[in-house]
């Protein structure tokens, strides 16, 4: 374990910001903070890297005791906020070795490091470009390349592509996935389903301060997230009879969209499609759609991870 919190607590006044959070992560492997707004994430993250002090409990990173030996703490993590940290008028090469200036890196080793980030993180074709000048990608790239020049075990981001469409999201992804393979222990938070699903190993589901679960996404998914379902959508005159057909199993409808939960969804999409067909009704679609980690944090919180109630 590289990582161990046990029973770590902090208030703001009457907030309970975190109320005994426990959890590990394992050497290697990238471990996720799956929660909405407010759920507790950026104060989990601060704390575990001596930016914020704990009320109660306690945390080991990498074998060091996070009160005693902060400064040790704070060698091992490179810590990537969501805000980026540089400066403007700098190039990415002047950024980074500003960075380095802080960790008091030879310039030899500094020469190194410029050519593994320029490798694990493709900051090699900016360097020498004025962060004024670079777009929101290049930005949280080279954030980043900073924030691990010092060469850290562990890589802790918080929200690290909130305000990224959807193809900016995969490619800071694959990002790191590169540091993954770096065998870089990956801790990150994120309100985003997806990118906890795609991107983590583990996920530690936070609501209101608390681990709510903690797993594989798939093993979550299977346990907590419920049956998958068969969605099938015909036209609009056949929706009746459609119904009718199927009235032997436990569907959902609305309109002409019908909702089957079902154990075996391959098996039962099956059944539903032959059957339909023999009675001359064609599906304008018919598919599975799996349960997801929003269904998941559902189960366990009754809210959204936008934070809204379901209805
Ligand atoms: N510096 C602070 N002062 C007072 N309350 C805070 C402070 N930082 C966070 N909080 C509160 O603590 C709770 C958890 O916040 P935070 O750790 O930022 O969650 P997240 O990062 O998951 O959005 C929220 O209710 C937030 O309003
Ligand atoms: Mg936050």
């Amino acid at each position: 374990m590289i990582i161990e919190v046990e029973e770590l607590s902090k208030s703001y006044g009457e907030i309970k910001a975190l109320d005994g959070v426990s959890f590990t992560v394992e050497e290697g492997e990238i471990f996720g903070l799956l929660g909405p707004n407010g759920a507790g994430k950026t104060t989990l993250i601060e704390i575990l890297c001596g930016l914020r002090r704990l009320d109660k409990g306690g945390a080991t990173v990498q074998g060091y005791d996070l009160i005693k030996d902060t400064y040790k703490v704070r060698g091992v993590i490179g810590f990537c906020p969501q805000e980026t940290l540089l400066y403007d008028l700098l190039t990415v090469r002047e950024n980074l070795a500003f960075s380095a200036s802080l960790y008091s890196l030879s310039s030899k080793k500094f020469k190194e490091r410029l050519e593994s980030s320029s490798k694990v993180l493709g900051i090699g074709e900016f360097l020498n470009r004025k962060a004024q000048h670079l777009s929101g990608g290049m930005k949280r790239r080279a954030n980043l390349a900073a924030s691990i020049v010092h060469d850290p075990a562990i890589v802790i981001l918080d929200e690290p592509t909130v305000g990224f469409d959807p193809n900016m999201k995969r490619e800071f992804w694959h990002f790191i996935r590169e540091l993954k393979k770096e065998e870089k222990t990956v801790l990150l938070s994120t309100h985003d389903m997806y990118e906890a699903d795609e991107l983590c190993d583990r996920v530690a589901i936070m609501h209101k301060g608390k681990i709510a679960a903690l797993d594989k996404p798939t093993v979550l998914k299977e346990k907590i997230g419920g049956q998958a379902t068969v969605h099938i959508r015909v036209r609009s005159d056949q929706a009746q009879k459609t119904r009718a057909l199927l009235k032997e199993y436990h569907f959902v409808a609305k309109d002409k969209e019908i909702n089957i939960p079902a154990k075996d969804a391959w098996q039962t999409m099956h059944e539903i499609s032959n059957k339909l067909i023999s009675h001359g009704i064609f599906t304008e679609k018919i598919e599975i759609v799996e349960p997801t980690l929003e269904d998941v944090f559902i189960k366990l919180t009754g809210s959204r991870l936008t934070g809204s109630e379901v209805s």
